[in-house]
């Protein structure tokens, strides 16, 4: 791999960004930042899906006009990613010309080419999703199994049609032949099921009588494109597409998705690219969701909200950033709360990363005035803490997936644990009282700060901002651009920085 594309969904803007928004963007930059210190020339893009009728209806509650309501909000979003220390290539809204222009073009073709139908429908429709429902998406209630708490509609009206049957045979010989195509394989499953039976047809259309903020049907102006068959094509208007060398990225295109939106990316979108002649992405990683404390869907009655920014607020980007990587499980769905980021930011982070800075350094400077002490002799137990530190590090010095992310991260901190005992164990404290081991004192901080090092290396993918700034005060800055870790990079006499707390504890 040496170039790579990696996307976020769009996300709505009917309301202010949450957690579930923060997760897979703080994802994607992850492996953005991964992808980048392997070498692989990396773009990320994220954004806003400005268009439907829930946005619209989000506006109109406020008594907004509509353009300067997704002004509003897409700016929120905007600053919510760049909080999160997010750096993306591409900031989406699928309200700018450029792309309104080639979702319409690529919507003549599909009608040129004789792709879609114009039927009478009558359907159940969820707002939640933006999706006409069948009768297995929905509970016993009636109720979209998605969105419980909001009701559907019943609607009967004229729409255009895509007819996905005639590809879906296509798509599962694709699978077949690229196994990867979603991950992990407990999706790739659910995708399987999905195209078991024979599809519907997907209805693309939307009576502007009913919705009028999308883009306008070429072919019949009292129409806007359905949500999806517009907010999907971002992945490739933001390359420049159907122009602008954009297969140079499109051809490494990696999809990151929370399960919810498995069938659009998975189903939907391959057969609206076959329909459209383009290469099919070469990867969807999906990813479970979080649930507020008690195990169950975030919501305001419950009082189990996350809200990222107040996270931020109270405890840093990097506390969420780090919560997020190191405790979502791969397949399933995880827990979340303010107690539990507190946890993990006071006991992992703060214990066994910053506590171990703050004490190595704090001692070295105090000892040694303000110089980083000098390398002896090494013993076997100060060999054996650099090879762990190496060995954890080494993880992060090559590409990983999205699944992957939780159990580096783990070992980071593992390591990072491994190097307290060690520190401990050795107590330069007491080596420094007797002139004889004086200078093996020296060595046992040279060891601890230098493999601690390295572990900061790796851990500016994760937690960009608190790792270099431990990395100042180790007088060790890493340029950007291509890493591999290595032991004794340490400057022996080099001057520390100011020692400041890392992660100053939150009660
Ligand atoms: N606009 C569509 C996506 C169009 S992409 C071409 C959409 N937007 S959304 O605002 O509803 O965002 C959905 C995404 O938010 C999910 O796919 C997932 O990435 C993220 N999450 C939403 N709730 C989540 C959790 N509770 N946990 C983790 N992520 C979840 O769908």
């Amino acid at each position: 791999m040496t170039k790579s594309y990696i996307t976020t969904p769009i996300y709505y803007v009917n309301a202010a960004p949450h957690l579930g928004h923060a997760h897979t963007t703080v994802m994607c930059d992850i492996m953005t930042r991964n992808r980048k210190a392997n070498g692989v020339d990396t773009r990320l893009s994220t954004g806003c899906d400005e268009h439907g009728q829930k946005n619209q209806e989000s506006a109109e509650k406020l008594g907004m006009d509509v353009m300067e309501y997704l002004d509003l909000r897409s700016s929120e979003f905007k600053k919510a990613f760049d909080l999160l220390d997010v750096d993306y290539d591409y900031f989406v809204r699928t309200t700018r010309p450029f792309h309104k222009e080639q979702v319409a073009a690529m919507e003549q073709k599909f009608m040129d080419a004789g792709l879609i139908i114009e039927k009478q429908y009558t359907g159940i429709y969820c707002k939640g999703c933006e999706q006409f429902k069948t009768e297995s998406d929905l509970n016993d209630e009636g109720r979209c199994v998605d969105h419980p708490n909001m009701d559907v509609e019943e609607i009967d009206e004229k729409n255009y049609f895509f007819p996905l049957e005639p590809f879906r045979q296509r798509l599962l010989d694709h699978i077949e032949a690229n196994p990867d195509f979603v991950q992990p394989p407990k999706f790739l499953s659910e995708l399987k099921n999905m195209l078991a039976e024979p599809l519907e047809d997907l209805c693309i259309s939307r009576p502007k009588s009913r919705v009028s903020l999308g883009v306008t049907l070429p072919f019949d102006e009292d129409f806007v494109t359905y949500v999806w068959f517009d907010a999907l094509i971002n992945y490739l208007t933001n390359l420049g597409w159907p122009g602008n060398d954009y297969q140079d990225y499109w051809s490494e295109v990696e999809h990151v998705i929370g399960k919810d939106i498995l069938k659009t990316h998975g189903v939907y979108w391959p057969i609206i690219l076959m329909g459209m002649g383009e290469t099919l992405p070469k990867r969807i990683s999906v990813h479970g969701h979080w649930l507020g404390s008690g195990g169950v869907k975030m919501s305001k009655s419950l009082g189990n909200v996350v809200d990222p920014l107040e996270i931020v607020e109270k405890f840093g980007a990097d506390a969420l950033r780090y919560y997020l990587a190191r405790h979502m499980r791969a397949e399933n769905d995880s827990q979340i709360s303010v107690e539990l980021i507190q946890g993990a930011y006071n006991g992992e982070l703060g214990n066994k990363v910053g506590n171990l800075l703050s004490r190595a350094a704090k001692f070295s400077v105090d000892r040694f005035d303000g110089k980083i002490p000098t390398k002896g002799t090494l013993t076997a137990e100060d060999e054996a803490a650099r090879a762990i530190a190496l060995k954890a590090a080494q993880g992060f010095a090559e590409v990983f997936a999205l699944t992957d992310i939780p159990a580096r991260t783990e070992a980071l901190v593992q390591a990072a644990d491994e190097l307290n005992n060690y520190f401990t164990a050795q107590a330069p404290w007491k080596l420094i009282k007797d002139p004889e081991t004086a200078d093996r004192a020296q060595t046992v901080l040279y060891v601890t700060l230098d493999s601690l090092r390295v572990l900061l290396e790796a851990f500016r993918q994760i937690i960009p901002t608190s790792a270099d700034k431990a990395l100042a005060i180790l007088a060790a800055p890493v340029e950007e651009g291509v890493w591999s870790p290595e032991l004794d990079r340490l400057e022996e006499g080099g001057t520390f920085g100011e020692v400041v707390a890392l992660f100053p504890r939150v009660t």
